[in-house]
């Protein structure tokens, strides 16, 4: 144990030509935690996701896993480092079956013996029976179910979430929520973007608001829920939307 959070994001900041989307924004993520982040669309938690994962270079800040910074490594590093993640438009190979996708997954980790693990994932979430479907057959959620299994097989220690419900039958929402409950029984770290606010405020130990790339509050849900500025950027987002 090093004693260091699982992950640290210090003063990360992202400029698109005169746009700030993230602007000096700093939190952690503890082992063992489920930390959600939200804030109004367009505020800029995909961008901190991409950010965190160098798929998108910051312009100034750091993100530190178990102390350990991750600026400069490549995609695949990050990965092997030991931090999955999801994306908010599903990625997977939908010309391939759902076998054949986890082992493109696992051939890309350079997992070897990946077959029984695969196939006990698939039987936990309950998709055995579609291993040889094809990926454009499948709904949504099971979609995302897969795509969570092609990063669980390597059983990362962080795992990043960017709305894994968006889309989701209710049937597979409760899966989903299982797998992350799980996730943090065995002492990995989640950070999950969401939109869906009961179960942000159900499943996360802290809660980071975002509202124009800034880190606007930090904490346990239950000092989120009261928190003035939160209640005003949640708001104000989904009045302006109505409009
Ligand atoms: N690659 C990019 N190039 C230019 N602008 C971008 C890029 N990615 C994101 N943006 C802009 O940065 C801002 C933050 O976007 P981001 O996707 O991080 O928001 P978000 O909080 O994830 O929103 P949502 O809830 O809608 O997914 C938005 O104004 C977006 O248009
Ligand atoms: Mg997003």
């Amino acid at each position: 144990m090093s004693g260091e959070p699982r992950l640290a994001v210090r003063g990360l900041t992202k400029r698109f030509g005169g746009l700030l989307a993230v602007n000096q924004c700093s939190f952690e993520v503890e082992a063992g935690s489920v930390v959600g982040l939200i804030g109004p669309n367009g505020s800029g938690k995909s961008t901190v996701f991409n950010l965190i994962t160098n798929l998108l270079r910051a312009d100034a800040g750091s993100v530190l896993h178990d102390g350990t910074p991750l600026g400069g490594l490549k995609l695949h590093e990050v990965a092997r480092r030991g931090i999955g993640r999801t994306f908010q438009e599903v990625k997977i190979f939908r010309e391939l079956s759902v076998w054949e996708n986890l082992g493109l997954a696992a051939l890309g980790r350079g997992l070897a013996d990946w077959q029984p693990r695969a196939r006990s994932l698939l039987a936990d979430f309950k998709f055995g029976h579609l291993e040889n479907e094809s990926g454009e057959n499948l709904s949504i959620g099971q979609q995302r179910l897969l795509e969570l299994s092609m990063q669980l097989l390597v059983q990362p220690d962080l795992l990043l979430l960017d709305e894994p419900l968006a889309g989701v039958h209710p049937v597979v929402r409760e899966t989903i929520a299982g797998i992350v409950r799980g996730q943090r029984s065995a002492g990995r770290a989640i950070l999950l973007i969401e939109h869906d606010m009961r179960f942000v405020m159900d499943l996360c130990d802290r809660v980071v608001v975002m509202d124009h790339g800034e880190k606007i509050a930090d904490g346990p849900p239950a000092q989120i829920r009261g928190d003035e500025k939160v209640i005003e950027a949640l708001l104000g987002a989904s009045r302006g939307a109505e409009h």
